[in-house]
């Protein structure tokens, strides 16, 4: 008994030196982003609130921004400006880019990948470490219950880049379309910002999705971070079952 509390009172221990520790920076579109209304839109909040009390989580990314116009119009400036802080604070500053839904409206996988490609050389030169996610995807389902995938190709360049610069790579993109295909298209439909808004989340949908996010962030680096497990909705998740 003794023992296994004094255990708890070391994992609660080594968990808060992580949180103090670590910092998280999200940069990609209104997939990752806070939405306007609070919490819905992106994954990103939902990944937040799966962290230990505490942890820093700046959520920058931005509706509608491509790999190009998140540079342009200034959102990768604030970006760098939070992860130079945290790094400051000498935080291990892990800081996610997840692109693809407006990339592929104006050009094609190799012009996000080079813009990628520069911003981990950035982040990195910075004292941080990138973390590459692939595209969230769209809940549009062909008649046969399969997702019409546009992303893949986006996807498969996110993939590539990280392994051209060795980063931690997420795949998001395969992992959601497993989930979603696995629920159907009226639980996932219900994750939906509005019901025929198959890119954007709701509050449900940014748990469903940050959670995922979550789990594969702490397979990627082997429980060395601070986040807070969730056993019932991680087993739904890989289980194919809708928690909403
Ligand atoms: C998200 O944005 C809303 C305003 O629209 C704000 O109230 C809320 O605190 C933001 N949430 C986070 C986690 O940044
Ligand atoms: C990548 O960045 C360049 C500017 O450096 C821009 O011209 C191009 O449109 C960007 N590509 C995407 C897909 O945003
Ligand atoms: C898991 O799914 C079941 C069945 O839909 C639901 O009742 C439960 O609330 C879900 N759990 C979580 C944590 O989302
Ligand atoms: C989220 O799920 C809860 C519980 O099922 C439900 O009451 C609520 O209406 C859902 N929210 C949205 C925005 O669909």
């Amino acid at each position: 008994m003794m023992l296994l509390s004094m255990y708890v009172v070391l994992a609660i221990s080594a968990l808060s030196a992580y949180g103090a520790g670590t910092s998280f920076v999200l940069v990609g579109d209104s997939t990752t982003a806070n939405g306007t209304t609070p919490n819905s839109g992106g994954w990103g909040n939902g990944f937040c609130a799966s962290l230990v009390e505490g942890t820093a989580c700046i959520n920058t990314a931005h509706n509608g921004a491509t790999t190009g116009s998140f540079v342009a119009d200034g959102f990768w400036d604030i970006s760098l400006s939070f992860i130079r802080s945290e790094v400051a604070k000498q935080r291990r500053t892990l800081v996610t880019i997840q692109f693809g839904h407006n990339d592929q409206k104006i050009a094609p996988p190799e012009s996000m990948g080079a813009n990628m490609t520069v911003m981990v050389d950035t982040i990195r030169s910075l004292g941080a470490e990138p973390v590459l996610v692939t595209s969230l995807t769209r809940r549009s389902f062909n008649s046969d219950g399969t997702i019409s995938d546009q992303l893949g190709p986006w996807a498969d360049e996110t993939i590539l880049i990280s392994q051209q610069k060795q980063t931690h790579l997420l795949d998001l993109h395969a992992k959601s379309i497993e989930y979603v295909e696995a629920i159907g298209p009226d639980a996932a439909h219900r994750l939906n910002r509005l019901p025929d808004d198959n890119t954007h989340l709701n509050v449900n949908g940014t748990i469903v999705f940050g959670r995922m996010v979550a789990d594969l962030m702490a397979a990627s680096f082997a429980g060395q971070l601070p986040i807070v497990p969730n056993p019932p909705l991680t087993f739904n998740i890989t289980n194919g079952i809708p928690s909403f």
